[in-house]
């Protein structure tokens, strides 16, 4: 059964990316790591909405490979380790640079079933800052159709600040 959102969140769900927004900036400021900084915004975010965020993460472009994401921080059962740029939602993502949000995995053409009880999901680019492309934040949920205008907006407001501030 999945657990309940952090009490002190907002019940609305603009007013909770909000909150989570300036939750995560606060606890990442200060700190240069990268992956410090994702890691702690997947468990943050994971935790945010438990009930629709089945599985979490950061996939990164691997600097070493032609357009190739590779496995990042994320919460959740277990991911597939690589995704090239023409494959799947986050490869389509990384393609285009920009929010995709998949209302039926199932009926998305390579979709990359990680884990079959994903139904839906939003993918996000994370830029640094000088534009670069750096990584793709991938929420799936178990629900189909979960995830609106109102979460890409939330999503892109956070990843604007994972790379690009202190
Ligand atoms: N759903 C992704 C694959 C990654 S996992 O589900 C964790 C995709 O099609 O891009």
């Amino acid at each position: 059964m999945a657990e309940p959102a952090r009490a002190e969140l907002p019940e609305g769900k603009a007013e909770r990316y909000a909150a989570l927004r300036a939750e995560i900036a606060a606890v990442i400021a200060g700190e240069p790591n990268r992956i410090a900084r994702l890691a702690s915004a997947a468990s943050l975010l994971a935790g945010a909405f438990p009930d629709r965020f089945f599985w979490t993460g950061f996939y990164l472009v691997d600097e070493t490979k032609q357009n190739e994401l590779v496995i990042g921080p994320y919460q959740g059962t277990l991911g597939c380790l690589r995704i090239p740029f023409d494959k799947g939602v986050c490869g389509a993502c990384a393609s285009r640079r920009e929010t995709i949000i998949v209302a039926d995995v199932h009926a998305f053409p390579g979709h990359i079933a990680c884990d079959s009880r994903s139904n839906s999901e939003i993918v996000t680019p994370v830029f640094g800052e000088f534009g670069a492309l750096v990584a793709v934040l991938d929420i799936d949920s178990k629900q189909v159709d979960a995830f609106d205008a109102v979460d890409a907006a939330g999503l892109e407001a956070i990843c604007a600040d994972l790379l690009t501030h202190d």
